[in-house]
């Protein structure tokens, strides 16, 4: 039954794509927030950008508030290799090392170092590892990493030893369900929900996938995952451009839509088997990741203006330092960048806005509210953006 309705949405979608494809053209909401047009917010008392030498293309931040480190996703090879945004470009022969993406932890609180995870026993790890968003489980040291490998997207599962930045691999898990996994949030006891951000990917039909994003139909899900009984694996909800997802608290969780840009708060059922839509709020950008701060605020980061983010994506495989004026230009970044945070009591804030000159492409948002210090990372950015509050 679920197959024949996705098959008939399939060719609905299908049916309705010229017309799709026009609305996308002529598509003016996202007009206000144009390059020129867009007005500068910094609620921050303070930020700087780090390690801009050292990474880049960051798209997760998870922190680990209790040893004061952040752990942080990213993965140059994304210039050639972007699954969500299609880039489908064969890995790089004149620079290998950006082939591949890691695990890098900073220790934020003390020693200020920035050290690369050291991951053992995953061969394939060190040659197609293009890890997205990440997911930590300090119960157990256990992190979860969405792996948009070349080989077929997979949830990676790792065995952390923090202190000694070290993990071990454990598991690669797959699931006809997981075609498209963007974010991971954990229940505890190997069981997860995990977003995908369409249900028609870029690299089955580039244009078809395009359309999905742009006319906002519900393509993307959340499933919930038992790792020790992968069968019982069900979409629990269907979402546009589903993309972070986190738990608000016990009953309540949070999904955001990067195509019809928003916040959309489900109450979960206690065995996790179903969620119901309670309520939605609208941002002013394509919400990409979310994060909970420790006094419950939504940290939401996300895209005002999507047309850019795709140029820069879009010609980025062709970046080259030491090539041409045109290709030094590619490894540019320029896409604007937006983070909010909404509470219950607060409602929606802007506390970032800025057109890419500074903080580009902004893909995740947290905060250790106790130390008064956050991250922004940025999906095609240089180094990872530090605030202070
Ligand atoms: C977004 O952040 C959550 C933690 O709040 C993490 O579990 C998830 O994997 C992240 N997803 C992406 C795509 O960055
Ligand atoms: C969880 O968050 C929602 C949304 O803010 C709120 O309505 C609900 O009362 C909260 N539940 C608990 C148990 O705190």
């Amino acid at each position: 039954m679920a197959r024949t309705k996705s098959a008939i949405s399939l060719v609905v979608l299908a049916a309705l794509a010229p017309w799709l494809y026009d609305r996308y053209i002529g598509l003016s909401t996202i007009v206000v927030n144009r390059p020129g047009k867009l007005l500068h917010v910094n609620g921050f008392k303070g930020y700087e950008v780090k390690f801009a030498d050292r990474i880049r293309n960051c798209e997760d931040v998870v922190l680990e508030e209790e040893l004061g480190v952040a752990i942080l996703s990213c993965d140059p090879g994304r210039d050639r290799w972007n699954t969500v945004m299609g880039a489908f470009h064969p890995p790089s022969t004149t620079h290998p090392e950006d082939n591949n993406g890691a695990i890098w932890i900073y220790d934020y609180s003390t020693s200020q170092a920035l050290t690369k995870l050291s991951i053992s026993n995953a061969p394939t790890l060190n040659s197609d590892f293009h890890p997205l968003g990440i997911a930590l489980d300090p119960k157990s040291s256990t992190l979860y990493i969405v792996n948009h490998a070349r080989s077929g997207s997979c949830i990676e599962i790792l065995h952390l030893d923090l202190p000694a930045r070290t993990a071990t691999h454990v598991r690669s898990l797959t699931h006809p369900l997981l075609h498209a996994p963007n974010a991971i949030e954990i229940f505890g006891n190997g069981k997860l929900y995990v977003s995908n951000d369409h249900y028609i990917r870029a690299a089955v039909s580039p244009l078809l996938s395009k359309i999905e994003t742009f006319s906002g139909a519900p393509g993307g899900s959340v499933v919930y995952i038992d790792t020790n009984d992968m069968d019982a694996s069900k979409i629990v909800a269907r979402v546009p451009f589903a993309n972070g997802i986190a738990r608000l608290n016990d009953t309540t969780l949070v999904v955001a839509s990067s195509s019809k840009p928003g916040l959309y708060f489900y109450s979960i059922s206690p065995d996790l088997q179903s969620l119901e839509l309670k309520n939605v709020v609208r941002t002013p950008a394509g919400a990409d990741n979310l994060s909970i701060d420790s006094n419950s605020k939504i940290l939401i980061a996300g895209h005002p203006f999507a047309p850019t983010l795709m140029h820069v994506a879009e010609g980025r495989w062709d970046c080259d330092e030491k090539g041409t004026q045109e290709q030094k230009a590619k490894c540019g970044c320029w896409a604007p960048s937006w983070v909010g945070e909404w509470s219950e009591e607060g409602g929606l804030r802007t506390v970032l806005r800025d057109g890419g000159e500074k903080v580009c492409s902004s893909s995740t948002a947290v905060r250790d509210g106790e130390r008064g210090v956050g991250f922004v990372s940025m999906l095609y950015g240089r180094g990872v953006v530090v605030f202070r509050e």
